[in-house]
């Protein structure tokens, strides 16, 4: 589905632009239908470069990107704008993504009508599907995105992003600005439309138990490259020397259903 040849990008730094930036170095991976891989890592290693360079939002000082056997960076532009809807990216902050002088009918109906993907006639009723599926009633048609909570406005997000019948997706640590709580819905309707819809997610965050929960498999990032990349479920017991000075400095979440219930432990 997706393949990642030695992807790098720097960014130029100082007044001659003489100095580089090695924002992405020689990264590669690849990712299978249906499946979900985490890119993890600390602030600044490079994800979210990965994450727009995969998305198309950047261009790569080097390396390649297959997505379903094409080299997406040399296609002509007409077959980028099609790629377009195939690969959403989704960033952390929702309410920066939503025009907030539009209310969310709008903003459903819009990306529908650009890609001409819907007749007229069926606008409201494709726009009334899409707030279902992501579990917001039809009274949000009218709403605004300031009236939205956090997690309200990220599923507004996810419904716009969805509506263009994606492949992959590009989650860009889609639940760190949100309470714990609405962290675990996010993530349940995440995987919810995953399995539905068959989608691929390439899920970028910092906090090792989201990643853990919904990865299949994980890429360590560090100073721009992938450092190590191993099973979800192995994560914690990484022998990768930065793998496990990551996973030891991670603070676990204390999280009430990991709890195992002690059934009748000195009591009767
Ligand atoms: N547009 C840009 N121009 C210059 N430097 C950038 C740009 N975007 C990112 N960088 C630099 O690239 C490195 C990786 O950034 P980023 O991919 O955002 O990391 P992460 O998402 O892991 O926090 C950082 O040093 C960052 O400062
Ligand atoms: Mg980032």
């Amino acid at each position: 589905m997706l393949i990642v040849k030695e992807l790098t990008k720097y960014f130029s730094k100082g007044i001659w632009r003489k100095q580089y930036i090695k924002a992405v170095d020689s990264v590669s991976f690849s990712l299978e239908k249906g499946r979900t891989l985490g890119l993890v890592g600390e602030s600044g290693s490079g994800k979210s470069t990965v994450g727009k360079l995969i998305s198309g939002l950047l261009y790569p000082t080097g390396g390649k990107v297959f997505f379903q056997g094409v080299d997406i960076f040399s296609l002509p532009s007409t077959g980028r704008i099609q790629l377009r809807t195939k690969i959403q990216i989704i960033f952390q902050d929702p309410q920066a993504a939503l025009n907030p002088r539009m209310s969310i009918g709008n903003l459903l109906t819009e990306p529908l009508k650009v890609h001409r993907l819907v007749p007229g006639r069926y606008l409201k009723d494709r726009v009334a599907d899409l707030l279902a599926m992501v579990g917001l009633g039809h009274e949000f048609y009218h709403r605004y995105p300031f009236e939205l909570s956090g997690g309200q406005n990220q599923r507004v997000v996810i419904a716009r992003a969805l509506s263009l019948q994606p492949e992959l997706l590009v989650l860009d640590e889609p639940t760190s600005a949100l309470d714990i709580s609405v962290q675990a819905q996010i993530l349940h309707l995440l995987r919810i439309m995953q399995e539905q819809m068959g989608l691929t997610y390439l899920f970028i965050s910092h906090d090792l138990d989201v990643v853990q929960q919904i990865s299949d498999h994980v890429a360590v990032m560090y100073n721009g490259e992938i450092v190590e990349q191993l099973a979800a479920s192995s994560l914690f017991h990484a022998r990768n020397s930065y793998t496990r000075s990551f996973v030891d400095a991670h603070i676990p979440l204390v999280s009430t259903d990991r709890v195992q219930p002690q059934k009748n432990k000195g009591l009767n």
